[in-house]
């Protein structure tokens, strides 16, 4: 397991302030994911989805949802949070490899790409465009650009605490993350950054053509989301 997929199998509290900072963060991505669903008859693929307390807001939209998570901690959580859900499944990341070409509409990754290498990120995005049905929809979220992106994202986290009811308990997360392993990480892994043009041409040389979306998913919008087709072959 990668030191990120470690990370995030414990270290939730660092991540989400408290359990409303939690939940509105995701109720947000998925009302945003949501408004990508082309169809009640989609099948929808969330690749390294975390917690997704709100998937059921995408569910109610489409015919199938298929949770990725590598983490196996947080997908346990999963299983426990969507019991027998006729409509969502919960798998490895080593499953989703193993499904069959052509499998989903839309596919999202978002939040993901900034703890792939280079090279990991390329193989994600060959296998996503095998699993793209034709003219389905890949949408690449959280990309995070390579000049002051701790401080956009600690400004949006502040923000986004005022707008919802958490904004001290955002400060003292603020704090208390400096003294955590997300800061040794960041130091000795590394977080992958991309401008806009050079994730661009990433998508480009995978397959792919590929337009900044007007805004990204979720409260950052520091950071980019790409909508992406994958060109014939
Ligand atoms: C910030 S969370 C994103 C969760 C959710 N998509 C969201 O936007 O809140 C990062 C996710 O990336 C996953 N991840 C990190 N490194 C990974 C890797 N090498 N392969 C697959 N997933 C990875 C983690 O398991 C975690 O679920």
């Amino acid at each position: 397991m990668s030191d990120w997929i470690d990370f995030y199998d414990f270290k939730h509290s660092v991540i989400y302030v408290n359990a409303r900072h939690r939940d509105v963060h995701y109720r947000i991505i998925a009302e945003d994911i949501r408004a990508y669903v082309p169809s009640q008859t989609a099948h929808v693929l969330d690749y390294g989805c975390g917690e997704a307390t709100s998937a059921d807001l995408i569910v109610a939209a489409c015919a199938q949802l298929v949770l990725a998570e590598a983490a196996p901690n947080v997908r346990a959580s999963l299983t426990m949070r969507y019991p027998g859900h006729p409509k969502i499944a919960v798998v490895t990341a080593e499953q989703v490899a193993a499904l069959p070409k052509a499998s989903f509409d839309l596919i999202v990754m978002h939040s993901v790409a900034q703890y792939l290498t280079t090279a990991e990120l390329d193989r994600l995005l060959t296998m996503v465009r095998a699993l793209l049905k034709p003219g389905g929809l890949f949408v690449l979220g959280d990309i995070v650009p390579p000049h002051l992106a701790a401080p956009a994202a600690a400004l949006a986290l502040l923000r986004f605490g005022a707008a919802n009811g958490f904004f001290w308990a955002a400060a003292f997360g603020l704090v208390r993350i400096t003294a955590s392993d997300y800061l040794r990480l960041k130091k000795t892994v590394g977080l992958s950054h991309y401008t806009e043009s050079a994730i661009l041409e990433r998508l480009k040389r995978s397959g792919f053509t590929a337009e900044r979306a007007a805004r990204n998913i979720g409260h950052n919008q520091s950071r980019m989301t790409f909508l992406c087709r994958a060109n014939s072959r």
